[in-house]
C-alpha cells in the first residue's frame, strides 16, 4: 500500500533529536523560574477574530498564511500563528489583572503559519514565548531584552545581533505612514505588486518586502526613528541607555518595523549569521494598546517568542545523546520465565531503574545480543530451572562476570544494578 508522508512544512522531531529539546525546555524553565515567569498554557485553537483584530487584519500572517476554517458549528477558527493574541486573550478572559497587573507568562508550543517551507521556515513551527504585563517603564524593555540575551547565551548561542528600533505610537505614527505612503506613492511604478496593493492597506509593512526593487526603493525612504513623539524618544533612549548599564550589546536598525501590527515602541529582534536567509531567531516588542484592543483595560505588555526550530538548530551535536540506556536487561528463557521476568521487569521500573525484556522467546544468544546493542550495564539471566531455586545470573556487561543473585528479593538486586 502506498505510504502515508506528513504534511508539506509539518515535521517529525525524532526520538535522536528530542534530548536536545528537552535540555532547552528545562534550562528555559529553570531561568524563567529564577526571573519570577509563571507558565500559562493556551489552546491552539481560537477564533479567528482574535488574530484579525490583535495581529492585524492587512499583516502577512493574517492576509496569507493563518490555517483557517470553518467549523461544523459555523464559526471560524484558527489555528494559532503566534502565542501573544492568545496570552492576552487568556489575560483578559481570566481577568488575571484584578489579581495584580503585573503578569509574567510564558508558554511553549507548536505555531502555525503556510508559509513556503524552506531551511529554518515551517509551516508548524515552535515558539518559547514570553510576556510581561502592566509595566510601562523603559527599564523593563531592558531587562526583558537582557534576560533574553542571558537565556540564549546559557543555552550556548553565539554571535548573536540584538536588533532595536522604535516603532512610535498612535500619536506620531500616523504622520509618519502618512510621509511614507506619500514617497511611495512618487515611486510606486518601482514596487512589486503586493506592495502596491500594501500602498492602501498597510503601507510599514513595504519595509520587509524581500523583493529587490522594492528593497531598493524603500532605502531611500523616511525613517520612523525621525518622527517619533518626544515621550516615544524619551522612552527608546532610557531603553537604549538601561542596555548599556546591563552591558548588552545592541545595534538599532532604523528600518525594522516587524511582521504584526500591535507593536507601539520598542521593537526588536535578534538575529545571527549561523542561519543564513531566515537569520532571525526571536523577534519581540511593546504592545501597549493590544490588550484594550482585546477587550481589556488599559494594561501595557512588551514580550519577544524565541523560534525553537531555528534555536536549536544553532546548538552544536555534542553532549546531546541523552542516556536512555537501560540500567538491566532480563533475558528469560522459558515461559514460567519469561512470566517471572514480566513481573520483575515491572517492579523494577516503578523502583526507579530502567529495566527491558524480550518478549519473543528467542535464544539466550539473541537476547545478549540485543542487550549489548542496548548498552545495558547489566543482564539478569533467568531460566525455568532457576526458578525453582530462586536466583538467577546477573552479568556485569562491562567485565562479564557473573553471580547469582536471589530474584524474591527485589531490592538487594536493585541495590547491585545502582551501586
Ligand atoms: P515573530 O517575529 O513573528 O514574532 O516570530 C518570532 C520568531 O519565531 C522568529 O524570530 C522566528 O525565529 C520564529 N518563526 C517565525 N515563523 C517561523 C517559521 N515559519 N518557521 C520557523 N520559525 C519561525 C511573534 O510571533 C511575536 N508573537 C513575538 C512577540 C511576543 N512579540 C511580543 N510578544
Amino acid at each position: 500500500m502506498a505510504k502515508i508522508t506528513s504534511v508539506r512544512g509539518f515535521r517529525d522531531i525524532l526520538p535522536d533529536e528530542t534530548p536536545k529539546w528537552q535540555r532547552v525546555e528545562e534550562k528555559v524553565r529553570e531561568i524563567f523560574f529564577n526571573f519570577g515567569i509563571q507558565e500559562i498554557r493556551i489552546p491552539i485553537l481560537e477564533k479567528t477574530e482574535l488574530f484579525k483584530r490583535g495581529i492585524g487584519e492587512a499583516t502577512d500572517i493574517v492576509e496569507k498564511e493563518m490555517y483557517t476554517f470553518l467549523d461544523r458549528g459555523n464559526e471560524y477558527l484558527t489555528m494559532r500563528p503566534e502565542a501573544t493574541a492568545s496570552v492576552i486573550r487568556a489575560y483578559i478572559e481570566h481577568n488575571l489583572y484584578e489579581k495584580d497587573p503585573v503578569a509574567k507568562l510564558f508558554t511553549i508550543g507548536p505555531m502555525f503559519r503556510r508559509e513556503r517551507p524552506q531551511k529554518g521556515r515551517f509551516r508548524q513551527f515552535h515558539q518559547i514565548n514570553v510576556e510581561f504585563l502592566g509595566q510601562e517603564d523603559p527599564r523593563i524593555d531592558a531587562e526583558l531584552m537582557s534576560m533574553l540575551m542571558y537565556l540564549l547565551g546559557e543555552l550556548g548561542l553565539k554571535e548573536l545581533k540584538l536588533e532595536i528600533n522604535s516603532l512610535g505610537c498612535d500619536i506620531c505614527r500616523p504622520a509618519f505612514r502618512e510621509k511614507v505612503t506619500g514617497f511611495l506613492k512618487d515611486r510606486e511604478g518601482k514596487l512589486c505588486e503586493d506592495c502596491r496593493r500594501r500602498l492602501g492597506t498597510n503601507p510599514l509593512r513595504i519595509f520587509d518586502c524581500k523583493n529587490e526593487s522594492c528593497q531598493e526603493t524603500i532605502s531611500g525612504a523616511p525613517v520612523i526613528l525621525d518622527f517619533i513623539c518626544g515621550e516615544c524618544k524619551e522612552h527608546f533612549e532610557k531603553v537604549t541607555e538601561h542596555l548599556e548599564i546591563l552591558s548588552v550589546p545592541s545595534v538599532i536598525n532604523r528600518r525594522m518595523v516587524r511582521g504584526l501590527d500591535y507593536y507601539t515602541r520598542t521593537a526588536f529582534e535578534i538575529t545571527t549569521q549561523a542561519l543564513g536567509a531566515q537569520n532571525a531567531v526571536t523577534g519581540g516588542g511593546r504592545y501597549d494598546g493590544l490588550v484594550q484592543m482585546l477587550g481589556g483595560p488599559a494594561v501595557s505588555g512588551i514580550g519577544f517568542a524565541i523560534g525553537f526550530d531555528r534555536l536549536i538548530s544553532m546548538l552544536s551535536d555534542a553532549d546531546e545523546e541523552s542516556d536512555v540506556r537501560p540500567n538491566i536487561f532480563i533475558a528469560a528463557l522459558g515461559d514460567e520465565a519469561q512470566g517471572r521476568a514480566f513481573f520483575i521487569c515491572n517492579t523494577l521500573r516503578r523502583a526507579g531503574i530502567r529495566a527491558e525484556m524480550d518478549f519473543a522467546g528467542r535464544s539466550l544468544k539473541s537476547q545478549m545480543k540485543r542487550a549489548n546493542k542496548l548498552s545495558c550495564s547489566h543482564t539478569l539471566i533467568i531460566g525455568d530451572k532457576e526458578i525453582d531455586d530462586g536466583t538467577a545470573q546477573l552479568r556485569n556487561m562491562q567485565d562479564g562476570t557473573q553471580e547469582p543473585v536471589n530474584i524474591q528479593d527485589a531490592g538487594a538486586l536493585i541495590q547491585i544494578v545502582t551501586g
